[in-house]
Parts: structure tokens; C-alpha cells; sequence
């Protein structure tokens, strides 16, 4: 069956799904769910997101050239999608979806307290890609719950981390497997 070229993305799902917290000039949060999120450098450590040009999120970025990826359980998922929504620019939606805020190490942004990693950035660059602008940001500080990390690795079968799909439709990832030969 044929899929439109436009919805491909709806193919390459589910996608990795981080709240991403950022200040404006004026010091006020936001919150917005990204789901076009990957790592594209490991050294240096280097992260894209791509936003719709109206975004406020872009629209912090761009002023404080700053912002935080937070990392979303599955009974986070209601207080993500009240984060999707539109809100007025200013308002603070980490608050409004019944989240707090977390005091971050290396950038004023705030992380979001009842996530369970949080990666703070730095803008590195922006460039406009199609109906996007793709942000590139710095790792500068990644910090994890103790109890999701197992020898030192990131245990997604008790993270469960939601992902996107389409619309209203998420997968949660909650198994690991490996090839069976070496
Ligand atoms: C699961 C999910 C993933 C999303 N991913 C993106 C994305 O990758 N890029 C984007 O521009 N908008 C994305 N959106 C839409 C924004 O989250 C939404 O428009 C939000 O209101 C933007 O908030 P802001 O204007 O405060 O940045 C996504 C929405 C949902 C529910």
C-alpha cells in the first residue's frame, strides 16, 4: 500500500518524545512536546529538534539560546499533551499541565521535576529545513534518576519512555532484545 510522501514520519514511528522546557528573555518557562528529536554528534555531544517556525519554544531559543530535553514516562503522558496545546506566549505550561519545575545545573531553563532525565543544551546552530527550522543544541550537563539507570545504561524496560505515532496515538517502549548471533 502506498503512504503519501509527507506522512512518512508516520512511518518512521514511533519517535523518541521529549518535553522540551525553555525561558524567554524575560525569564518566563514553557513546555512543548518534540518528537522530531535525535542525536546527531556524540563527540562533541550534539542534539537536533526541528520546530514549526510559529513555536514559542523556537521563539525562546532564539533569545536565550537555551533549552532542556525532558525525558517522559508513560504517566506523564496527559500532562504532555496539555503541554501540546496552544497556549498564549508567557504561559508557563510545566505549571499548567500540573507538572513542576526543576532547577537545572548549567542553564537557567528550567527542567521538569517529575521527569526522569533531564539534558540541558546549548544552541550550537539553527537551519531552516522545509516547513521546520532544525535546532541544534551542545550537551552541556545530562543528569538521570538513579533507579532508571542500569550499569550505567538507561533501563528502558523500566523507563517505558512514551513515543509518538500520529495524532493521539503513542507506543511506550518497555522491552529490550538482542541478535542472537555476534
Ligand atoms: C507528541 C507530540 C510531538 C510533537 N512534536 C513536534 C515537533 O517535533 N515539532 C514541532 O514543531 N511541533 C511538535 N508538536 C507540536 C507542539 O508540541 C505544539 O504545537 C506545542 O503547542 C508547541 O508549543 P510552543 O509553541 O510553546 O513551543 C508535537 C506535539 C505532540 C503532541
Amino acid at each position: 500500500m502506498k503512504v503519501k510522501a509527507e506522512n512518512f514520519y508516520q512511518i518512521l514511528s514511533p519517535r523518541w518524545t521529549a518535553l522540551i522546557s525553555t525561558i524567554d528573555k524575560e525569564g518566563k518557562p514553557n513546555a512543548a512536546p518534540f518528537s522530531f528529536v535525535t542525536p546527531v554528534s556524540s563527540n562533541p555531544p550534539l542534539v537536533l529538534f526541528a520546530a514549526a517556525p510559529q513555536r514559542h519554544t523556537l521563539a525562546n531559543v532564539r533569545e536565550t539560546h537555551e533549552f532542556v530535553l525532558n525525558i517522559v514516562p508513560e504517566q506523564l503522558l496527559d500532562n504532555l499533551w496539555i503541554c501540546s496545546k496552544a497556549f498564549p506566549k508567557g504561559v508557563n505550561e510545566i505549571i499548567e499541565s500540573g507538572l513542576s519545575e526543576r532547577k537545572s545545573r548549567m542553564v537557567k531553563a528550567p527542567g521538569i521535576k517529575e521527569c526522569l532525565a533531564w539534558i540541558e543544551c546549548q544552541l550550537e546552530f539553527e537551519r531552516e529545513a522545509g516547513d521546520h527550522v532544525l535546532v541544534v543544541g551542545k550537551v552541556i550537563n545530562v543528569e538521570c534518576q538513579n533507579e532508571f539507570l542500569k550499569q550505567g545504561e538507561f533501563d528502558v524496560s523500566r523507563v517505558k519512555p512514551v513515543m509518538h505515532i500520529n495524532g493521539r496515538r503513542f507506543a511506550v517502549a518497555e522491552r529490550t532484545t538482542q541478535p542472537k548471533v555476534q
